[in-house]
């Protein structure tokens, strides 16, 4: 096990009826709010006037920054930052999923920058200073409600990039499951993938004795995959939608990834066909990582078998290791397809004409790759795998 630092200081307040409690949460950080959504789901459910009404009662003056859409672009996060500072706003409640969650953490962080908000982006500078964020979450999927990561997309060349660090993970989240609800199926299988691919680029390493984390790793992947039919059938099964919720906030706080190297090449991946295509990301994944898996398992099969073995029960053939490594990389596309995900490229209309540049841009600003480093080469071969 390598040595680490663990600290996820935000605060989860998790069940029926939670969200009432965001205005009171957000007290101590002042009383202008921008109040940051998307599209108008929040509208449809009736969360959003529920919201409006509890902040009004604590007093709070509201600015309102909507329209956030799904791979969250820049120039939406300099508006936020220009009415931040105009209005002296203290601080912010994001309410939606990841884009909606992403958006905010950029503005947090932009508004005390004197810079340009996507020097954090390509690594030109680094946070110091942020405002306060306070999270509704309805969609379980990025994990962004803790995690210490934020991607933006910059219109200006399609570049869809990650800023983490620990600065930005938000001072509060609050998980309801009923509010996962209203989701399409369509979302909530783009979640579950998502879910389980940040187990996953966890889970696929060369680090040895990491038990602890790899059998976490294990029960939370099979949490979300005996959860996830049952929401489909029934999509307002309160239980079922908690495990998954709860499952999306611990598959990407960090723990999981404990004491070991982890990998993210899928996920470097699928930013560039997001970033290009706009597809949603975990139809992205969907695709991609049952790709990538094929392309690097023989580097460990022994993981690979293992995974196998421990996450879809598949049974050992001792003289075939190969054989019980690809029959787990199986059980995950049938999965995914059993769910109503695309597995390949062509089921997302996704042509193979830019795979170069895509793959120049994956390895343009950072080196990718734990379970194995990737070369641009490496990634036209899996999107190849993809197709
Ligand atoms: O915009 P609205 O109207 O709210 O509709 C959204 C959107 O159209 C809808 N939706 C959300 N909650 C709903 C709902 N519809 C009905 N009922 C509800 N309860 O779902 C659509 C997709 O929302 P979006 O926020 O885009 O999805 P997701 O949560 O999957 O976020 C994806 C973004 O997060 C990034 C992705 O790359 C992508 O840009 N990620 C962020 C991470 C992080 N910050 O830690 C990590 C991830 O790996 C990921 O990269
Ligand atoms: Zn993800």
């Amino acid at each position: 096990m390598n040595n680490f630092t663990f600290q996820c200081p935000t605060k989860i307040i998790f069940g029926r009826g939670t969200e009432d409690q965001a205005a009171r949460e957000l007290k101590p950080y002042g009383n202008k709010v921008l109040l940051h959504y998307g599209g108008g789901s929040i509208k449809k459910s009736g969360l959003y006037s529920k919201v409006v009404k509890s902040l009004k009662d604590e007093d709070f003056e509201i600015f309102e920054l909507s329209g956030v859409k799904p791979n969250p672009r820049l120039s939406m996060v300099y508006e936020g930052i220009k009415l931040c500072r105009e209005k002296n706003i203290d601080c912010i409640l994001a309410v939606g999923g990841g884009s909606v969650i992403d958006s905010a953490k950029a503005i947090a962080v932009g508004v005390p920058y004197n810079g340009d908000v996507w020097d954090f982006f390509i690594g030109k500078a680094m946070p110091e200073a942020v405002i306060p964020l306070g999270v509704i979450l309805t969609l379980p999927a990025t994990g962004s409600e803790a995690s210490n990561s934020c991607v933006i997309t910059n219109e200006d060349g399609w570049y869809k990039r990650g800023l983490n660090i620990d600065l930005i993970r938000p001072k509060f989240s609050i998980l309801n499951p009923e509010l996962t609800y209203t989701l399409p199926p369509f979302q909530t299988a783009c979640g579950v993938a998502d879910i389980m691919a940040h187990v996953m680029e966890r889970y696929f390493t060369n680090t040895p004795h990491v038990e602890l984390t790899d059998r976490l790793c294990e029960a939370t992947l099979r949490t979300v995959i005996k959860n996830t039919p049952v929401v489909m059938e029934n999509p307002r099964d309160y239980d079922a939608r908690a495990e998954i919720m709860w499952a999306g906030t611990i598959a990407h706080n960090g723990l999981l990834g404990t004491g070991r190297q982890e990998d993210w090449t899928s996920h470097k991946i699928e930013h560039e066909l997001s970033g290009i295509y706009d597809i949603a990301h975990g139809a992205g994944l969907a695709v991609v990582f049952p790709a990538w898996m094929k392309y690097v398992y023989k580097i460990n099969v022994n993981r690979f078998v293992q995974y196998a073995k421990k996450v879809w029960d598949v049974e050992t053939n001792l003289s075939d290791p190969e054989a019980t490594a690809l029959e787990g990389i199986k059980r995950l596309e049938q999965f995914f397809k059993s769910i109503g995900l695309p597995t390949t490229l062509k089921e997302l209309d996704i042509p193979s004409d830019r795979f170069e540049e895509m793959a120049q841009k994956c390895v343009k600003f950072t080196p990718i790759g734990g379970l194995k480093r990737m070369t641009s080469e490496d990634i036209v071969n899996i999107l190849n795998l993809a197709k």
